[in-house]
């Protein structure tokens, strides 16, 4: 028996100013889709803007449904249509924000297990790390691949 381990590095800035432009550009897409989140569940406004291998930029929120599991987040409403937009683009970058009534959250939004699932997929369709960038009022995060998220995948069923 062997203990391993796997390890993760990211980038902490201690402000959205200190971002690169290209990364700065993108959070504050994720901030501005907020306004677009249909929450009236849980009020908790989600934004979220995916960059294209070409730079095109397409945006999500989140949208709820009285029938709650009917309902996605913004990561997954983004990187949906990315994909039905763009299916040859890979993608560089998703970065993602949460509001609550109106103000930028001052704690980070990760992306839910489910939607970093799907990074793991749109990672793998494109063939390059996807950047997570994570934003709050006080700190952003840049996460340099999906692996740091989730170091442990499901991936394709093998063929039998
Ligand atoms: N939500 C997202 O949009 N993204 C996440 O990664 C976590 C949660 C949404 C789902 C729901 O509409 C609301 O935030 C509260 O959970």
């Amino acid at each position: 028996m062997e203990e391993k381990f796997k390890n993760i590095s990211f980038l902490e800035y201690n402000s959205m100013d200190e971002l690169p432009q290209p990364e700065k550009n993108l959070l504050q897409k994720a901030i501005e889709a907020t306004t677009s989140s249909y929450a009236p569940y849980s009020n908790f406004n989600v934004g979220a803007a995916v960059r294209m291998g070409n730079g095109d930029i397409v945006t999500g929120s989140n949208q709820e449904n009285a029938a709650s599991p009917s309902g996605l987040c913004a990561e997954r409403v983004a990187l949906f249509y990315a994909h039905h937009k763009y299916p040859q683009q890979p993608v560089e970058a998703i970065a993602i924000a949460g509001s609550q009534n109106g103000k930028l959250t001052s704690e980070l939004t990760y992306p839910c297990a489910a939607c970093v699932q799907v990074m793991v997929e749109s990672q793998k369709r494109g063939g390059t790390p996807i950047k997570i960038i994570v934003g709050s009022a006080s700190k952003v995060q840049v996460i340099g691949s999906v692996e740091s998220l989730l170091p442990f995948s499901f991936s394709n069923i093998p063929a039998e």
